[in-house]
Parts: C-alpha cells; sequence; structure tokens
C-alpha cells in the first residue's frame, strides 16, 4: 500500500487516482476548481466515464480515495506525486505547460520528504529535465526527490479499462531507483513495463498518439479516393486488416479524429520538429487531411442542398467520440460553428455531452432526443457514432424530415438499406461520393 497525490482530477488524473486506490493504495486526489472537488466530495463525477462513479463511492467509502483543494494536506504523507494537470495547446501549437509549472512549483513548496514527482500528462520531450529544474529551484530545503515520465495511454470512454489492463506502462527517467519505485505501483497489473530514459518515453508518447492519428487520416484519404473510384472504404479496411502487420484496428474512416490529445499531440510533435530546424511532413498533411475531413461534410451539404443559409439541419452526436462527453476539438462543434456561420439553422442531440455543448453552441437547438432533431429539417448528419443511433426507427426518422438527406459522418448505417427506406444517404467512402453506388 502507497501513498500517492493526484495532482489533476480531469478525465486522466480522476481515472488514474481512483484506480490507484482500487488496487488498495491510498490516493488523495487536488485540483485548483473548487467545484470540482465539491463535486467530488458530493459523489457527483465531473467527467463522463463509464464505470467511473461506482467505482470512486466504493473507494472514497474504503477510506482510500479523498478529494480536496489543500496542497499541504494532499503532499503531507504522498510518496508519490502525479502530475495530471492540463495541457492545453498554446500558440503554434506548444503545449502550454504553465499548470506543470504550478503543479511543481506547489510540490517543490509543501513537500518535506523525500517524493517520486511522476509526469503523467503529455509534456514535450524534455520537460521532465526541466520539471527537475523548477522544483530544484523553488525547494526551501534540499529534499530528494526524482522525476519520472509515466505517459497515459487511456482511451475516453474506456478509460478504466485501458488502465487495469495496458498494453504497456512506459516508465523513463535517469533516475533508475525512482523509475523502479513506480514500476512497483503497477506490478500488480501484470502488464509489460518499458523502462527507458525521459526523453524517450515522452517520445513514445507523442509517437504512439501521432502513429495512431496517421492512421486515421491514410484511411479518410482512401475513403475519398474509395469515393471517387467507387470502392467501399469499410471493405478496403477489412481486407487490409487481416495482414497482421496492418490489423484492424484504427483504420475505420469517418469525420476525423477530435479529442484532448491527438489534435493537440499530432501539433506540438511538428512544433518540435519545427523548432528543431526539421519539416515535419507527413504530420503536417496528418494534420491538413484531418482538417478536410470536417469541411468534406459540409460540402456533401452544399453539393445534395445547395447553400445552408436558412436551411434546418440536425446533427446526431456532439462529443467528440461515443462515451464520453468530452467536447474537446470535436468534429461536431467544427461542422455546427460553420454551419451557424452560414446562417443554417442548427438542431442537436447527444447522449451525455449536451451541457458542455450547450456551453460552446448557445444557437444551437438542443434536443431531447434523436427524433426531435429529426423532426422537419432538410438534412440529418451522423457525426458521433454512439450505440443509441444505430438502431433508430429510421422509417419514424424518414418521414419527420423535410428533405430525406442523411449524410452518415461514421458510416453506422448500412448504404443499401437507407436507399431501400427513401434516404439520399452519403456515408464516408461507401462507393461513389459515399452513396453506396459502386
Ligand atoms: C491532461 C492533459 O491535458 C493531457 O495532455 C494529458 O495527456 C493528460 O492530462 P485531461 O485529464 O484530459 O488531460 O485534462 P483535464 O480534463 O483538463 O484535467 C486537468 C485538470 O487539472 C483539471 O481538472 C484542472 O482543474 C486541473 N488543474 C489545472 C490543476 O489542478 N492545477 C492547475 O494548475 C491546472
Ligand atoms: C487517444 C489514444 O487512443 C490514447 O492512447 C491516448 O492516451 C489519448 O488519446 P482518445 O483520444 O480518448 O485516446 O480516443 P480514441 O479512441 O483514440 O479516438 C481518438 C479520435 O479518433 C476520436 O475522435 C475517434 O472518433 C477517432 N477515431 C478513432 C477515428 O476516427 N477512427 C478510428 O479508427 C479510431
Amino acid at each position: 500500500m502507497k501513498n500517492i497525490c493526484v495532482v489533476g482530477v480531469g478525465y486522466v488524473g480522476l481515472v488514474t487516482g481512483t484506480c490507484f486506490a482500487d488496487l488498495g493504495n491510498n490516493v488523495v486526489g487536488i485540483d485548483v476548481n473548487e467545484d470540482k472537488i465539491n463535486d467530488l466530495n458530493r459523489g457527483v463525477m465531473p467527467i463522463y466515464e463509464p464505470g467511473l462513479g461506482e467505482m470512486v463511492e466504493r473507494n472514497v467509502k474504503a477510506g482510500r480515495l479523498r478529494f480536496t483543494t489543500s496542497y499541504p494536506e494532499a503532499l503531507q504523507d504522498a510518496e508519490y506525486v502525479f502530475i495530471c494537470v492540463g495541457t492545453p495547446e498554446g500558440v503554434d501549437g506548444e503545449a502550454d505547460l504553465r499548470y506543470v509549472r504550478a503543479a511543481a512549483e506547489a510540490v517543490a513548496q509543501h513537500v518535506d520528504h523525500p517524493v517520486v514527482i511522476v509526469n503523467k500528462s503529455t509534456v514535450p520531450v524534455g520537460t521532465g529535465d526541466w520539471v527537475a529544474d523548477i522544483v530544484r529551484s523553488k525547494q526551501t530545503k534540499p529534499i530528494h526527490f526524482s522525476v519520472v515520465s509515466c505517459p497515459e495511454f487511456l482511451r475516453e470512454g474506456v478509460a478504466i479499462a485501458d488502465f487495469m489492463n495496458p498494453d504497456r506502462t512506459v516508465l523513463g527517467s535517469v533516475d533508475q531507483k525512482g523509475a523502479e519505485a513506480v514500476a512497483q505501483l503497477f506490478l500488480p497489473l501484470r502488464r509489460p513495463i518499458v523502462m527507458t530514459d525521459l526523453r524517450t518515453a515522452e517520445m513514445i508518447k507523442y509517437a504512439s498518439n501521432a502513429f495512431l492519428a496517421t492512421r486515421i487520416s491514410f484511411i479518410n484519404e482512401i475513403s475519398i479516393i474509395c469515393e471517387r473510384l467507387g470502392a467501399d472504404v469499410m471493405e478496403v479496411a477489412q481486407g487490409m486488416g487481416f495482414d497482421k502487420r496492418i490489423g484492424h484496428h484504427f483504420l475505420q474512416a469517418g469525420v476525423g479524429y477530435g479529442g484532448s490529445c491527438f489534435p493537440k499531440d499530432v501539433k506540438a510533435l511538428a512544433y518540435m520538429a519545427q523548432t528543431h530546424g526539421m519539416h515535419p511532413q507527413l504530420l503536417n498533411a496528418v494534420m491538413e487531411i484531418n482538417d478536410f475531413m470536417r469541411k468534406h461534410v459540409i460540402f456533401k451539404l452544399q453539393d445534395m442542398i445547395g447553400e445552408v443559409k436558412d436551411k434546418k439541419i440536425g446533427i446526431l452526436g456532439l462529443a467528440f467520440k461515443e462515451n464520453t462527453d468530452d467536447i474537446r476539438e470535436s468534429p461536431a462543434i467544427t461542422i455546427a460553428q460553420v454551419l451557424l456561420e452560414r446562417g443554417a439553422h442548427v438542431r442537436a442531440f447527444d447522449p451525455v455531452a449536451m451541457d458542455n455543448s450547450a456551453r460552446v453552441l448557445p444557437q444551437v437547438k438542443m434536443c431531447q432526443n434523436s427524433y426531435e432533431v429529426a423532426d422537419g429539417v432538410d438534412a440529418l448528419v451522423v457525426v458521433t457514432p454512439w450505440n443509441e443511433f444505430k438502431q433508430l426507427d429510421m422509417a419514424k426518422i424518414r418521414q419527420s424530415m423535410k428533405t430525406p438527406l442523411l449524410i452518415d459522418g461514421r458510416n453506422i448505417y448500412e448504404p443499401s438499406l437507407m436507399h431501400e427506406l427513401g434516404f439520399n444517404y452519403s456515408g464516408v467512402g461507401r462507393g461513389y461520393n459515399g452513396t453506396g453506388n459502386r
């Protein structure tokens, strides 16, 4: 049983701290956002993550997990301090590290015993050394500490499973003992642990996310070619995936990737490359293709109904992916904003991301369900592949729409079935112009 402090109880920190508590450790979560801490102390989850609410409640009840806004209280007995604060995109794509700095300074000022500082937030290569410099310069007395990079590989919506059953844990440090101390925390998971130096660990994170983003932009470029040449990208991906060197994962064509990681991390990696004198042409292409996929939806709408001005457009799904309430860099938000700018009337529904979305899309009519979205619209656009959209009564949807244009941004429907129901259907890469006709 170890004493762990988690700084920043967001999508990563709250899952990380709760899972460590579930493994039997003593965990204190600290956050500068008082509302978040008050909610957690009332048993209210600040984020939507399947299974997290029950796990937090069980571990709080067992006395292994608690939340505070006080650094002295949070750090009092801590043997490990996990930094999980936000590292949002700064200017030119450089990661903004002000919150990491604040966390490091707080540790320096409030820790009076040896501690292992663990960087879980995604930070540019070389930041580990930077954190150590900050702690050393801000310490009130020379307390021994080590800094270990332990990048997160949690997918939102399946974050608990990804924590408890990781493909690998990556640990980077100049201090072997520090890295081994962190490895102790992950031994119960009985999964591979990669031990390396700080910079390499930080690069493994960026290179992994950039590669996954590349796969997505690759299959999305193939989907556009499929629309021109009359092939079906879903069957192309299926046929490719049987090659063990390719595999079936992360080859789902659609409106492109969003979230708080891929967009930010690919941009940050390209920025690091550029500021070190190289031209990251592949990373730039990955971002360019991803940006295009959202515009592609607008182009299709204009091709099929002319100008969107004064048209009623319905959007199904606002979160950046299914099973999360996170709308950061969500394709749906971008698409809704462009439609509004062009004078369209937009209505939308998302199973859990409505509150987050309403704050950034005040002009969008937030509906209570998918059928209300479809009522009287000139076009319906599926942007987030929530399960509950997959078996809707599409005949009823078709009847309630003003014109039967259905743009399926995540290929959740079968084109031939949609045509039979009388939809003017367009998926992504499903034959000529995504219509399913080959
Ligand atoms: C964060 C990083 O953004 C991401 O790059 C990294 O890969 C994982 O950690 P996430 O957990 O999604 O991702 O961020 P967010 O949900 O914004 O949570 C960050 C938390 O840190 C917020 O609750 C915020 O209030 C808190 N915070 C921020 C602090 O506690 N102290 C600060 O100084 C700043
Ligand atoms: C990602 C990484 O998977 C995770 O390892 C890292 O720690 C954080 O970033 P996350 O962003 O939560 O996780 O979700 P993920 O499931 O990876 O999806 C990212 C985006 O790519 C979503 O917008 C999703 O819709 C999109 N995507 C994913 C595709 O468009 N096609 C795919 O085949 C897979």
